[in-house]
């Protein structure tokens, strides 16, 4: 089998990072969350009180951040300079912030650079907005995983009740479609589906339906 590279993009919310983690596992490639990669970023340009409008502040401290995604029993950690941002990186600040963050074209850049060189060997499965698009446009399996903003709430919801955070179904709502707004009007690689993606309407079909679907593609394709 070769060890090909499986994009998978989608709005906000949609159960890309779940599916992509279980795709990794089945085929043993490296799972890449490029959405946590944007979050440690954000998360310590909040810390450092820095202007998230500033694009050139940002890329300043992009450079002397280094961030690492690793495996673990417990799904993928986040270290951001060696600290563990596993968690608040999750947290509503972070979430509320990151898409601003991200619209910058620098800091873009620096990211996607990142992107491909953690992917240049192949068996990867990569999450995120722009992946079909820009980051690996020559990715042999391309999906664009998309769902209803009431459903992709109510997911979210469960899920930070599970992880013992607030939640507010109603506010959830509202900044998932703020969040997707500024994502696909934003100028650079914005959220969108690769022409050659296949898409799939998650918002009535299980997880394990989408992974079941996902491995019939890839395994035409290995
Ligand atoms: O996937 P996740 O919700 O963690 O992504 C957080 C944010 O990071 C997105 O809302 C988007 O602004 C940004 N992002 C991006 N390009 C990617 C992945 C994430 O702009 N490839």
């Amino acid at each position: 089998d070769k060890r090909i590279s499986i994009a998978i993009d989608g709005p906000a919310a949609a159960g890309k990072s779940t599916v992509a983690k279980r795709l990794a596992e089945n085929l043993s490639y490296l799972y890449i969350d490029t959405g946590a990669m944007y979050r440690a970023l954000t998360y310590r340009a909040l810390q450092e009180g820095i202007d998230l409008n500033d694009e050139h502040q940002l890329l300043n401290i992009l450079k002397d951040t280094y961030i690492e995604l690793k495996p673990s029993e417990y799904g993928q950690l986040v270290f951001m300079n060696g600290e563990d941002v596993t968690n608040v990186i999750r947290q509503a600040d972070v979430t509320n912030s990151v898409s601003i963050v991200a619209k910058h074209k620098l800091v873009r850049e620096e990211m996607v650079a990142r992107q491909r060189a953690f992917a240049q060997n192949g068996g990867v499965v990569m999450d995120g907005r722009d992946i079909g698009t820009h980051v690996l446009p020559n990715a042999e399996v391309k999906i664009f995983l998309k769902a209803s903003v009431e459903e992709r709430a109510k997911r979210r919801h469960a899920e930070n009740l599970a992880r013992g955070f607030e939640s507010d179904l109603e506010k959830l709502k509202e900044e998932i479609a703020y969040r997707d707004k500024l994502d696909s009007e934003r100028e650079i690689a914005p959220l969108k589906k690769a022409e050659d993606a296949i898409e799939i309407d998650t918002t009535s079909l299980s997880i394990d339906d989408v992974v079941k679907r996902i491995m019939e593609i890839v395994n035409e394709r290995i």
